[in-house]
C-alpha cells in the first residue's frame, strides 16, 4: 500500500523536487504518493514546480496569524487528503500541538546540521562560521521542541576545502536530497520502525 504525504515548504523547494523526482519514478515510487503539497505562503518558489510536477497544491498564508488559528485552518485542509505523513522540507514553521498529536510520529523534518549539536535556522552559516571539517545531515521525527524529535537517519558532509558559504550549502543539500528520499523510503516500508 502507497503511502499518502503532503510535502510542507516555505521557500525555495529543492529537497521537494527531489522527494517528487523518486516519488515519481525513482526509489518512493512504490511506496508513496505525494497527494498534496503545502505551503505557508504563496511566495515559495517551489510551489511553481510542485505545479510542473502535476502535485495539488494549496496556500495558506500565516503570517499575520496566531499559530494556534493557523494550523487549526491547516488541520482542516489536510484532513480530507486522508495522509499517512507530512514531510517538512524547508517548512518554517513550528508545529502547535494540535498538529503533532494528529500526526503523532508521523511527521518527519530534514535539517541541515546535527541536531545534537545545533538546532533551528541558519544551519550551514553556523558550519561555514565554525570552519567545521564536517558536518551532519538529520532527518528527524517532529516533536513539540525545536528539531529535539527522533533522529531516523544522519549522513556526514565533509567540508574541508569549502572556501565559502555557497560551497558549504551545495555539498550539503547533495545530500540533503539523497539522504531524505533514502530514509523516507525506510520509512514508509517499516524497514524503520515507529
Ligand atoms: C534545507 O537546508 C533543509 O535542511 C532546511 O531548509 C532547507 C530547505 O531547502 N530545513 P529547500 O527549500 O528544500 O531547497
Amino acid at each position: 500500500m502507497k503511502q499518502r504525504i503532503a510535502i510542507f515548504i516555505s521557500g525555495r523547494g529543492s529537497n521537494m523536487e527531489a522527494i517528487l523526482t523518486q516519488a515519481q519514478h525513482g526509489i518512493l515510487a512504490d511506496c508513496c504518493e505525494v497527494v498534496l503539497v503545502f505551503a505557508n505562503t504563496r511566495e515559495a518558489y517551489g510551489l511553481q514546480i510542485a505545479q510542473q510536477f502535476g502535485v495539488p497544491t494549496a496556500v495558506i498564508e500565516s503570517k499575520g496569524k496566531k499559530r494556534q488559528v493557523f494550523d487549526q485552518e491547516v488541520l482542516a485542509l489536510l484532513e480530507p487528503f486522508q495522509l499517512d505523513y507530512l514531510v517538512l522540507a524547508g517548512y518554517m514553521r513550528i508545529l502547535s500541538a494540535c498538529v503533532i498529536e494528529r500526526y503523532h510520529n508521523r511527521i518527519i523534518n530534514i535539517h541541515p546540521a546535527d541536531t545534537n549539536a545545533y538546532q533551528g535556522i541558519h544551519g550551514y552559516e553556523w558550519a561555514f562560521e565554525q570552519r567545521l571539517e564536517r558536518t551532519i545531515i538529520t532527518v528527524h521525527l517532529v516533536d513539540e521542541g525545536v528539531d529535539t524529535g527522533c533522529i531516523l537517519a544522519q549522513r556526514e558532509v565533509d567540508l574541508r576545502g569549502a572556501s565559502t558559504l555557497e560551497e558549504v550549502k551545495e555539498r550539503g543539500l547533495r545530500v540533503e536530497h539523497a539522504l531524505y528520499s533514502e530514509t523516507l523510503r525506510g520509512v514508509f516500508t517499516r524497514t524503520f520502525v515507529i
